[in-house]
């Protein structure tokens, strides 16, 4: 697709920004709906962070998503930051005015469970507790998501416990702190398991958990998508549990931005799945 001047555009904030998928999601969903736009990676270091937001309605730039390490950085530069996204202390989507103000929020948690009732719409969160890996900024959205569907549990677990504590602290809500050693019988009863560590991914150590407690019927969601068959799903399917892959929450939550950028909502398809995956 050519770009005339009055393209609308967009891009991805990131230092480094070359692991990002998103611009191959995004070019993706233009073209399947013939629009004329650009979203574009844009490497701004941390110094240059408060300048570059700032400099977004000057550019024509109609939003930009923010990944690592500007997440949570950004929040103070923003005019305005959602509810959602003050919670969960971190900001992925920006959204310029037409006064050129900045917008902010965080479209994790609705990306995790959109995933999750496309792909598990058996679940249910009145059926019992949930246990979460993990106390980091993906576990945080993870939480919030759960906590607004009154789920009636949540097992929290992390290496560092202070952590995990510190998280309920700042949720609130039915949250019950486990130690990271004790994670195997955590699962007993359980509905679902959510992986929000970074183990099991490319480069990092496996995660070693035994599934055996889990119930015949729970569903297991791994927010690691690289690789995409993480080896707690494939040891999960092998017992005959349903599972969720983490590639999906990156699709379901970048559709709000390009919503707001581009004013067509766009559809997560195979297609979109096998182009963000095919090597460059
Ligand atoms: P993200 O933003 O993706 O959540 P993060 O904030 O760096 O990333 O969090 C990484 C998570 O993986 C944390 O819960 C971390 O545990 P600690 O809080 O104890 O660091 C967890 N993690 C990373 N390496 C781990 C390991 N070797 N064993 C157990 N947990 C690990």
């Amino acid at each position: 697709m050519t770009q005339t001047s009055h393209a609308p555009l967009a891009g991805v904030m990131g230092w480094p920004i070359s692991h990002s998928l998103s611009p191959r999601l995004h070019s993706y969903w233009l073209k399947e709906n013939g629009i004329d736009g650009a979203y574009v990676p844009l490497p701004v270091s941390p110094d240059n962070l408060e300048h570059a937001l700032k400099a977004l309605p000057k550019l024509g730039f109609r939003g930009v998503n923010l990944t690592v390490p500007h997440k949570e950085a950004a929040v103070p530069f923003l005019d305005h930051v959602s509810d959602v996204a003050t919670r969960i202390g971190a900001v992925n989507t920006v959204f310029v005015s037409e006064d050129g103000t900045l917008s902010g929020t965080n479209t994790d948690a609705f990306g995790f469970l959109e995933n999750l009732r496309r792909n598990a719409p058996q679940w249910s969160e009145t059926k019992g507790p949930v246990v979460v890996l993990g106390a980091g900024g993906a576990a945080c959205a993870v939480v919030a998501a759960l906590l607004d569907l009154d789920v009636v549990e949540i097992r929290l677990l992390n290496r560092t416990t202070e952590k995990a504590h510190a998280l309920a602290e700042s949720l609130g809500g039915p949250i019950k702190i486990v130690e990271w050693s004790e994670r195997g019988e955590a699962l007993d009863g359980s509905t679902l398991l959510v992986n929000t560590t970074t183990l099991g991914m490319v480069g990092q150590p496996r995660l070693e958990l035994s599934l055996a407690a889990l119930p015949k019927s729970a569903i297991v969601y791994d927010l690691v998508y690289a690789p995409l068959e993480t080896e707690l799903l494939s040891a999960a399917r092998s017992l005959g549990l349903s599972t969720v892959d983490g590639l999906g929450m990156l699709l379901y939550q970048a559709a709000p931005g390009f919503e707001g950028w581009f004013g067509v909502q766009p559809i997560v398809t195979d297609g979109l799945r096998d182009a963000v995956l095919s090597t460059p």
